[in-house]
């Protein structure tokens, strides 16, 4: 199988998600396979392989290096759908690896690419949801500019969201190049001021932070006892989310109240105090994975 995805941190991940032999594993992100076939050359058990992505599972089940190994279960869905489709399992390792896969982006159909003109779509599965164009009649200015500041943190969202909204009731934005010049030009040396904008984006269509917010959590639950969970986020806001997360399971305040209500329960142990980035070499082999940070916590 053409492999368009580079996985990313692959030893950080290794090293961090602790394989035991006749270990259980999950790879709630599986796309292209790279990790979960890194774990499937260990002498694992089991490994649940789910993403949301139907074309991803289907490329993978014609021709995937480890599509015959019985010991690789593939599940397709969102993963805050998993949970419910894994009977009671317990795992010794989890891997979330958040965002988009290479592949995605490059296929200009799917409408993640900034530099070939694709429909407003983003959606990860075509066949779920509403896309991009949907989402764009019915929210107002307001509503959209909420969006793009949650989601990335863009600080003019208000103008941007009025300049998109206009353009498209205009009829002058019918496709993702498009959408990508009403951020202003690309500066030599510099990320595509849309990168962000698209990565807003996309999390609002396919609801990211209600996934992580609301399955990171019950995660940490179907672990066994010292089982790890690692997880990879590429952007600031969704690194946040996840410290947060880890923080509070391991019994630390998370709230700015004068009075703290937190629970202060500790289900794990922070194995990362800070998050693991790739190093300088991978940088150099594969800048895609520039914004990648990891953190993982181990079940008490
Ligand atoms: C960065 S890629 C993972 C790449 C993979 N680790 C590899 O090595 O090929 C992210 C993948 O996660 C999937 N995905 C993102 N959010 C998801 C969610 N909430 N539920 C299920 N799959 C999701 C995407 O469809 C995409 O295939």
């Amino acid at each position: 199988m053409e492999r368009l995805h580079r996985p990313v941190l692959i030893s950080e991940v290794i090293e961090n998600i602790s394989l035991k032999e006749g270990g259980v594993y999950a790879d709630l992100t599986f796309g292209e396979g790279g990790h979960s076939d890194v774990l499937l050359e260990r002498s694992i058990k089991l490994l649940v392989g789910n993403d949301r992505d139907h074309s991803t599972l289907e490329r993978y089940r014609n021709e995937g290096k480890n599509r015959l190994d019985p010991r690789l279960k593939l599940v397709e869905g969102p993963f805050s759908r998993f949970l419910s489709q894994t009977e009671g399992l317990e795992f010794d390792g989890i891997l979330v690896d958040l965002g988009v896969s290479t592949r995605q982006l490059l296929e200009a159909e799917r409408g993640f690419s900034l530099m070939k003109p694709g429909p407003l779509d983003m959606r990860m599965n075509p066949g779920v949801g509403e896309p991009l164009s949907v989402w764009l009649t019915h929210l107002t200015a307001d509503e959209l500019a909420d969006q793009i500041y949650l989601n990335a943190e863009i600080r003019d969202s208000r103008r941007l969201a009025r300049k998109i909204k206009e353009a498209f009731h205009q009829g002058k934005l019918s496709n993702t190049v498009e959408l990508a010049k009403l951020a202003g030009p690309k500066i030599p040396g510099k990320s595509h001021p849309a990168t962000a904008l698209f990565t807003a984006l996309r999390m609002m269509v396919n609801q990211e932070r209600e996934e992580m917010e609301t399955t990171i959590p019950q995660l940490i639950q179907f672990l066994k006892p010292g089982g790890r969970l690692v997880v990879i986020t590429f952007h600031s806001t969704e690194d946040r989310i996840v410290k947060k997360i880890f923080q509070k399971a391991s019994g630390r305040c998370v709230c700015d109240e004068p009075i703290c209500r937190c629970p202060k329960k500790n289900w794990v142990k922070l194995i990362t105090k800070k998050p693991v980035e790739p190093s300088v070499k991978e940088l150099e082999e594969n800048p895609r994975a520039r914004s990648a940070k990891l953190r993982c916590v181990e079940k008490i």
